[in-house]
């Protein structure tokens, strides 16, 4: 969501006379857009502003200004504190406020530094103006379009809903305009996303309420698309309309991110998840009996208060059950303002961190099994960029797997089947599957 709002920012702005640069030694301006969702996260911030305010010194030394923008998430839940620690900082500005931007940079840009997170809350979904084809372009073949925001969920352990407000959903028309302009200007994948991507509600003109697997039904009659995907999504709103889907469209891709976060019922109580990890287990059998290759990924989160040995024992008797082709898993960070942080059972760090390496050396098991398993097989990858070496180019499998070849580049923005040749650490190699595609 980060990288698509950073794209939705760097869009507004061109249209008001800024252009990106790589090196922050060169910009006039600089946007941190920063995370809150765990505490590592939060506190990268202050060393990365430290730094920049050392290059603001120099630079006025030199009579040059550069201004700097704290965004995201970090600025929404700390607000005006951010100015008031770091004195470099001129403007913090939320998730909600980025289509304010443009206004609230020409009143930095007459001198003011000054927080806009303390808005009004407008429960719509907000439209930004639409990139240029050129930036589209630049872009890739591979593409986000937001579809829903916010969360209402209220997981115990969980800053998004306060950090991105309650669920709202776009409009169905707005989400098939946007697709439609990118599959124009040469995108062949796209992937809806949200916070809640599968509690997508969106309205289309007539009023009419669309669920999710509807926007992809329409999507796959876009012609020149053709692949779709979507994150991140919730068992509780995981339909079996949406599980059909997965067997009746071709170009909805066979993966699907689906956070299970704890194999405990205890602990998935305790984190207000709203399912158990049955219901998570019979989602996993109805999705493989739609689609029987469908690769499952997850998020974990190891030490919530209270969890015992014999929770995370059952944590990790659902990774063995499900089988999973890619993760996350992380340390229990209390946030501040969540019920969790209020427990007295936090979890010893070093209890997280044993549980935590015990959890990914299973993970990253499955995670190889996974990509042996492909070797020797014929797989449709679309291919998105030049490869390391020269000569390759680079894709992806149906399943998220990176993929090389030596190829052309011609065939970047394209989807041909490719055989697997060797499933490497990171990515597998594989061969052009020739008098095919
Ligand atoms: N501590 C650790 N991990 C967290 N996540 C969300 N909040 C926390 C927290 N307080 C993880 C969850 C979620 C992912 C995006 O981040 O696993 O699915
Ligand atoms: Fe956070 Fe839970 Fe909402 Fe996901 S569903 S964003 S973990 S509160």
């Amino acid at each position: 969501m980060n990288v698509y709002d950073a794209t939705r920012m760097t869009d507004l702005l061109a249209g008001q006379g800024y252009d990106e640069t790589a090196r922050e030694e060169d910009a006039d301006l600089v946007i941190l857009n920063t995370c809150h969702i765990r505490e590592k996260a939060a506190d990268k911030i202050y060393s990365e502003l430290g730094k920049l305010a050392v290059l603001k010194r120099a630079r006025g030394d030199e009579g040059r200004d550069l201004k700097i923008v704290v965004a995201g998430c970090v600025a929404q839940a700390e607000g005006g504190e951010v100015l008031r620690r770091q004195k470099a900082v001129d403007l913090v500005v939320g998730p909600q406020s980025y289509h304010h931007l443009p206004e609230l940079l020409s009143r930095v840009g007459r001198g003011e530094r000054l927080s806009d997170t303390e808005f009004e809350v407008e429960e719509k979904f907000r439209e930004l103006p639409q990139p240029s084809r050129a930036r589209i372009r630049a872009r890739g073949v591979s593409a986000f379009v937001t579809v829903q925001e916010g969360c209402d969920k209220f997981c115990s352990f969980c800053v998004v809903p306060y950090t991105r407000g309650a669920e709202t959903s776009r409009g169905v028309e707005e989400v098939l305009a946007e697709a439609r302009r990118l599959v124009d200007a040469g995108v062949r994948e796209i992937a809806l996303i949200g916070q809640n991507v599968n509690a997508y509600r969106g309205e289309d003109k007539g009023g009419k309420v669309w669920p999710l697997e509807r926007l992809f039904e329409v999507l796959s009659e876009v012609e020149g698309l053709d692949r779709l995907r979507y994150m991140t999504s919730h068992p509780v709103d995981t339909t079996q309309g949406l599980i059909d889907a997965h067997g009746s469209l071709p170009k909805l891709m066979p993966f699907m991110h689906l956070p299970v976060q704890s194999g405990s019922n205890r602990v998935l109580k305790a984190m207000n998840r709203r399912h158990k990890a049955e219901d998570y287990l019979d989602i996993v059998r109805r999705l493989r009996a739609a689609r029987p290759d469908i690769a499952l990924s997850s998020d974990f989160i190891v030490g919530f208060p209270g969890e015992t040995d014999a929770d995370f024992e059952e944590t990790l008797a659902l990774i063995r059950e499900v089988g999973f082709a890619s993760t996350f898993s992380f340390k229990y960070s209390a946030r501040p303002g969540t019920p969790g942080a209020e427990r007295e059972d936090q979890i010893d760090d070093g209890v997280m961190r044993e549980r935590l390496a015990a959890l990914q050396a299973l993970v990253e098991s499955q995670r190889q099994a996974f990509n042996a398993a492909t070797v020797g097989r014929t797989v449709d990858v679309l291919f998105e960029k030049a490869g390391r070496h020269n000569g390759q180019i680079a894709g992806k499998t149906p399943y998220m797997q990176a993929v090389h070849v030596n190829g052309p580049p011609e065939m970047i923005g394209r989807v041909a089947p490719v055989r697997i040749v060797e499933a490497g650490s990171n990515s597998l190699a594989g061969e052009i599957a020739e008098g095919e595609g």
